[in-house]
């Protein structure tokens, strides 16, 4: 495989939601217990959220994403010695450090290969699949794990309403592998680091303290308003760099936060609603691993065929946005 010729293929996928499922009449009884309402119909009409799935305590990023990288590594028919290099998505890792990537090779009993985290937040799993495929192409790799794997119950406020019926945990993951044919056809990622305050867990550690508040913080309105936009515009761009146009899109992946969100990214490329693939009812908001896992769903119910174009997007924390176009 000549560099010129050399691409990065999908072969497998993977996911995981933890067992414990809390359905929106769950978290108005849980709110309630706070003193606060909420309820099943503002849920569902606000966000397209049914249920969410929450870890039990002492359960961490890398233990979803073992879960998910186990499925993806079977479905590519890999064994995980064989893997060259793993990269997890995680806004909440098991450790400030070292990496839930590596806490994950040792789980998945490998060693060797470089393992890293990617901190985009909600576009995680779109910066990582893109980096992924960059170390692909250039034959720094040649099989990767990719993995989108949260904690978000770890860091909700259960006393703010506007945020904590939108988030869940969970793991998505891939494989990907060098291909003489593509595979991921163009990627495009962007930041502007102005919108830090709109979306953020403000909180560190400092001296054995955490120093300011480790709760999630949104400003919903804010964050829907730039979502919807450069959702479209990220949208046409990764088009026009790999040649395709809004025709070609058989299935439009983007983040699994709100179906309206989704919906009128769908309508702005004229697609098809049935070419929209959802899965936030049944998750919610899962940040890095909400691509992976819908992408994972959309392969086993077997809407994603091979030879299918897929269009994968991110938005989120930071501000970050992104794109990957793919052949699966
Ligand atoms: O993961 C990164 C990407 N994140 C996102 O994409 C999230 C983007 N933002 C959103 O999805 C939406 O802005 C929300 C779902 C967060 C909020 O929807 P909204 O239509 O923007 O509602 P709002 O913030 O304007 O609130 C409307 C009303 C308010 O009451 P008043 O002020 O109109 O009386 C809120 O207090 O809804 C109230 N409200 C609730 N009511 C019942 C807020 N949260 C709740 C709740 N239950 N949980």
């Amino acid at each position: 495989m000549n560099a010129a010729s050399r691409y990065a293929r999908i072969t497998g996928t993977g996911s995981f939601l933890p067992p414990r499922r809390l359905t929106n009449a769950d978290m108005v009884s849980l709110l309630a217990e706070r003193g606060l309402e909420t309820s099943d119909e503002w849920i569902v009409e606000r966000t397209g959220i049914r249920a969410r799935h929450f870890v039990e305590d002492g359960v961490n990023a890398s233990d979803l994403a073992l879960q998910a990288a186990r499925q993806a590594l079977q479905a590519a028919g890999r064994e995980a010695s064989e893997i060259d290099l793993i990269i997890v998505a995680t806004s909440t890792p098991d450790m400030v450090f070292p990496s839930t990537a590596t806490i994950l090779q040792h789980k998945l009993g490998a060693a060797g290969c470089p393992a890293f985290d990617l901190q985009a937040v909600c576009s995680g799993f779109v910066y990582a699949l893109s980096v992924a495929d960059s170390m692909i192409r250039a034959g720094t790799a040649s099989k990767a794990l990719v993995v989108g794997a949260e904690v978000f119950s770890r860091i909700l406020d259960f006393k703010d309403r506007t945020t904590c019926v939108l988030f869940g945990d969970g793991a998505g993951a891939v494989v990907l592998e060098a291909s003489d044919t593509p595979g991921i056809l163009a990627t495009e990622l962007h930041a502007d680091g102005s919108h830090v305050g709109i979306l953020c867990v403000p909180g560190t550690v400092a001296g054995g303290q955490v120093l300011g508040d480790p709760l999630l913080k949104m400003d919903g309105q804010a964050v829907f308003k730039l979502a919807v936009g450069v959702l479209e515009g990220v949208a046409r761009s990764v088009l026009a760099k790999a040649g395709r146009t809004e025709a070609d899109v058989d299935w439009l992946i983007p983040h699994q936060a709100n179906i309206r969100i989704m919906q009128s990214t769908a309508r702005k490329l004229k697609l098809d609603p049935s070419r929209l693939v959802v899965t936030v009812d049944q998750h919610g908001n899962t940040s890095a691993a909400s691509v992976p896992l819908a992408l994972d769903h959309a392969v086993r119910s077997g809407q994603v065929r091979r030879g299918d174009t897929v269009m994968l997007e991110g938005v989120g924390g930071g501000f970050t946005w992104g794109a990957v176009l793919l052949d699966y």
